[in-house]
């Protein structure tokens, strides 16, 4: 069976391709670029939607992985949450998204508040469908620091680390993120399934 990534999402793509051995081919290079309607209440139920609706597209010799992600500010109410890719609007890009978070937060009159990103890790094959989560907890500051990883990276300080995710190496996010710890349970499942 072919793995296949139910993303557009260029970070994403990069640590998956980071994180798997398997060669994973993004969803574009098969059926070009699609726009998939994320209306589910939560990361999982638009987990599931990315993944189906490629799987459909593509049939029973695939095995579709996606992944629905996002960073959660208990102080702003769990926002942006499930709408971390339109924060600042619909199209909005992860620079307005970043800065739409930074405004909230100083909004608040806070220099950093706790925050998590959550990831659902979305299989979908002929065998069936799973869904696994990870977690990332730290804290937001209102001054981004740092240009690596993606989206609101640079504004994002894992617990027990002192930097951001802007500026800690690719190979520590690798380890700790939401995504890591999401594809960490998704493993045994997809080889269970290659194998089945
Ligand atoms: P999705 O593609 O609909 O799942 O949107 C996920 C959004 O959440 C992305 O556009 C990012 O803004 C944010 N996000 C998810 N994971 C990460 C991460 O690891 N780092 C930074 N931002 C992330």
């Amino acid at each position: 069976m072919k793995l296949v990534l139910a993303t557009g999402n260029k970070g994403k793509l990069r640590e998956f391709k980071q994180m798997c051995k398997d060669e994973v081919v993004p969803f574009s290079d098969l059926l070009g670029e699609m726009e998939i309607v994320e209306d589910a209440d939560s990361f999982k139920g638009n987990a599931l939607i990315k993944a189906r609706v490629i799987y459909e597209k593509l049939g029973e010799e695939y095995l579709v992985v996606s992944d629905d992600s996002g960073i959660s500010v208990p102080v702003l109410g769990g926002e942006p949450g499930i709408y971390s890719a339109r924060y600042a609007g619909a199209g909005a890009t992860d620079k307005e998204n970043l800065l739409k978070l930074v405004e909230s937060v100083k909004s608040k009159g806070l220099a950093k508040t706790p925050a998590y990103y959550t990831a659902a890790i979305a299989i979908v094959s002929k065998y069936g469908e799973y869904v696994v989560h990870g977690w990332m907890h730290g804290e937001v500051l209102s001054e981004p620091r740092g240009d690596k990883g993606f989206g609101y990276d640079p504004m994002f300080i894992p617990n027990g680390y002192e930097e951001t995710l802007g500026e800690l190496d690719d190979d520590i996010k690798k380890r700790i993120s939401h995504r890591a710890k999401a594809l960490k349970l998704a493993k045994p499942i997809i080889e269970m399934l290659k194998r089945a």
